[in-house]
């Protein structure tokens, strides 16, 4: 039993020592070691962003992505582990933001660079190193084209303001609460609405989680409790809008001329396809293929002990790559596809 223990002891010592390089003896011949943790695989964007990550990477570093399954523990011992074998730099899509802090002070300690993206941490927290960056877009950005989408709708259609009373009638679908993207278009889409002069009124506003069936079943419960009073439906993102616009179709809506305009945030391939169907009324283009390769270009310039403001992309305030959203209806949608 004891040298069985030994033998067990040793053989992981080898694997530490083999898988954990370092700075000199990367696993790729040569090449730096990024750890990726996504904040869960199963995610329509996410998978997009992951995907340019790891195809930006191919010739020049070793990417090791790994699958939080929205456990922020389980996103710990992950960060823990790239730590400890060494990698020369992490990029991570943080389950919960209010935990960047902790993996800023881990990595600090262990000297290995951190790249955020997509869930942006507390501006206190990204200031506590300097070897710490963030990759994502302007929340405000996103919902301030989305309400521009429905405004322009609006003004289009009078039959819009299906009761006539002058105001626009509304449901929020929500993505995770407390996520940047899911309280900023929230507010903002709004906010561009009445700032065209248009009167609103919030019918019901409930997270949906950024997840396609859950929006199918808030949906359903809206339409049952609301019916026609419902004149536009925003969603936080394009899962939910086409959760929203499945329990729609189920209500009669989208054949013989029966409309009801809703707005996601994403421009994924179904939402495209949507748009395509005349269903979708429109989104705003969260851009995967620019986050991905921004992550990875700063990563790559960390972990190889390059100036990542000279990486190919506009560093602000030192730490902050943003990438623009761009606004996608009927008119433009085939540019995106
Ligand atoms: C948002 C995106 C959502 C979801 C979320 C995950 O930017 O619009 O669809 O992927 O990120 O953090
Ligand atoms: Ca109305």
């Amino acid at each position: 039993m004891k040298k069985f223990i030994v033998i067990a002891v040793l053989l992981t010592v080898c694997a530490m020592a083999f898988a954990g390089g370092g700075k000199d003896a990367g696993a790729g011949g040569g090449q730096p070691q990024i750890g990726v943790a996504i904040y869960k695989f199963d995610d329509t964007f996410m998978s997009y962003t992951r995907n340019a990550i790891e195809n930006n990477a191919k010739g020049k570093a070793v990417v090791t992505t790994v699958d939080s399954q929205n456990a922020q523990p389980t996103q710990n011992d992950q960060v823990d582990q790239f730590i400890t074998k060494k990698m020369n730099a992490i990029a991570i899509n943080p389950v919960d933001r209010t935990a960047a802090g902790a993996i800023i002070d881990k990595a600090k300690a262990g000297k290995v660079p951190v790249v955020f993206f997509n869930r942006e941490p507390f501006p206190d927290d990204m200031r506590k190193w300097d070897q710490v960056y963030y990759v994502g877009a302007k929340a405000e950005e996103s919902g301030t084209m989305q309400g521009e989408i429905a405004v322009e709708y609006w003004k289009a259609n009078p039959g819009a303001d299906k009761n006539k009373d002058g105001v626009l009638q509304y449901i929020m679908l929500k993505g995770e609460p407390g996520h940047q993207d899911a309280e900023l278009r929230t507010e903002f889409s709004i906010k561009a609405v009445t700032a065209a002069g248009i009167k609103v009124q919030l019918l019901a506003e409930d997270t949906a989680m950024w997840d396609r069936p859950r929006a199918v079943e808030k949906m359903d419960a809206f339409w049952a409790r609301f019916g026609d009073q419902i004149e536009v439906v925003f969603c936080n993102n394009d899962d939910m809008a086409l959760g929203a616009i499945e329990s729609l179709r189920k209500a009669g809506f989208f054949t013989g001329g029966k409309y009801l305009p809703v707005v996601g945030v994403d421009a994924t391939a179904p939402a495209l396809q949507a748009l395509s169907e005349g269903t979708l009324l429109g989104t705003v283009l969260n851009d995967a293929q620019s986050q991905g390769k921004a992550t990875f270009d700063l990563s790559y310039a960390l972990a190889t002990g390059a100036n990542p403001a000279n990486a190919g992309w506009k560093v602000t305030d030192g730490k902050y790559v943003w990438v623009p959203y761009q606004k996608v209806t009927r008119d433009n949608y085939k540019d995106f596809q």
